[in-house]
C-alpha cells in the first residue's frame, strides 16, 4: 500500500508522512556508529528532530526494515540498488524487496559504489513513479550525464573531499554552482544536492545559496560524539 507525498510525490507506506523543505540526506555508509542497533538509534534521533528540513536516512539494506519499524515517520532510503527482479541474482539488491520493507528512495552511483550509466538508466526504468533516486556524481560533467537520465536528484561529491574536514561548499564552491546550473540546463525537474565534508549549518546554508536543494553527508553526523547536536547544528540556519 503506498500513498503520494504531495510535495515530493514519493511512494511511501500509507501510514508515513514526511515534512519537506531543504533536503538533508544522512548516508549511514557502513560506519559502526550507524549500523545495527546504532542505525536504529540514529534514525530515532533524526525522526525526533524538530525542523522544517526534510531529513532522510540512507541505510544499509541489512538495517532497512529495523530502521523503518523503529522510526516510521522518517524517510528512509537505500544506499544502492540493482536493476534486477526476483530470481537468480545472488547478492544483488532487489528494489521491490527494499520497497516492501519501506524504502522510499535510494542513492545510486555513489563514489564508493560506482555503476555504469546503463545501470542507473535501468534502475530508473524499474522503480515505481515517485520513488526517489539520487544519482551521485564526481563532477559537473558526470552530473550532466546523469541528469539526462532524469533521476529525482543528482548529488555532486568530489571524491577527494569525501570524509574530510573541509566542506565542498568552502573547498570548491564552483563545482557546486556549476553543477546546479548544468543540471537545471539539462532538465529543470532534476534536483541538485552537494556533499563531501559537510558538517555545519553554515555549510548547508551555503549549499542552498549555491543553488542546491540540500546536502548529502555522512561523517559529520555518524562520527560525531553527539549525533543529535550535529544534526541540530546542520539544520540550525534553515
Ligand atoms: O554520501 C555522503 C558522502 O559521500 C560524504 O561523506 O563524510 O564527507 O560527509 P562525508
Amino acid at each position: 500500500m503506498a500513498n503520494q507525498n504531495s510535495r515530493h510525490g514519493q511512494s511511501t507506506p500509507a501510514s508515513r508522512t514526511f515534512v519537506s523543505d531543504t533536503l538533508v540526506v544522512v548516508n549511514f555508509k557502513t560506519y559502526e556508529e550507524a549500523h545495527g542497533a546504532s542505525a536504529v538509534e540514529l534514525a530515532r534521533i533524526m525522526e525526533g528532530l524538530e525542523t522544517d528540513a526534510r531529513l532522510v536516512a540512507a541505510v544499509s539494506p541489512l538495517d532497512l526494515a529495523q530502521v523503518v519499524q523503529a522510526a516510521p515517520n522518517l524517510e528512509v532510503w537505500c544506499q544502492h540498488m540493482d536493476p534486477i527482479g526476483f530470481g537468480s541474482n545472488t547478492g544483488w539488491i532487489n528494489p521491490e524487496t527494499a520497497i516492501q520493507w519501506g524504502a522510499s528512495g535510494t542513492l545510486i552511483n555513489h563514489a564508493e559504489h560506482k555503476v555504469s550509466l546503463e545501470h542507473v538508466a535501468m534502475l530508473l526504468d524499474q522503480v515505481p513513479e515517485g520513488f526517489q533516486v539520487c544519482a551521485c556524481a564526481a563532477d559537473t560533467d558526470e552530473a550532466r550525464a546523469l541528469a539526462a537520465l532524469v533521476p529525482t536528484y543528482v548529488a555532486v561529491e568530489p571524491p577527494e573531499l569525501i570524509g574530510g574536514d573541509v566542506s565542498v561548499t568552502s573547498a570548491d564552491p564552483g563545482v557546486v554552482s556549476s553543477t546546479a546550473e548544468a543540471v537545471k540546463e539539462t532538465n529543470d525537474d532534476v534536483g541538485v544536492l552537494c556533499g563531501a565534508g559537510v558538517k555545519t549549518g553554515a555549510d548547508v546554508a551555503m549549499a542552498v545559496e549555491l543553488g542546491t536543494s540540500g546536502v548529502l553527508l555522512a561523517s559529520g553526523v555518524t562520527k560525531s560524539s553527539d549525533q543529535a547536536a550535529a544534526l541540530t547544528n546542520l539544520v540550525s540556519l534553515l
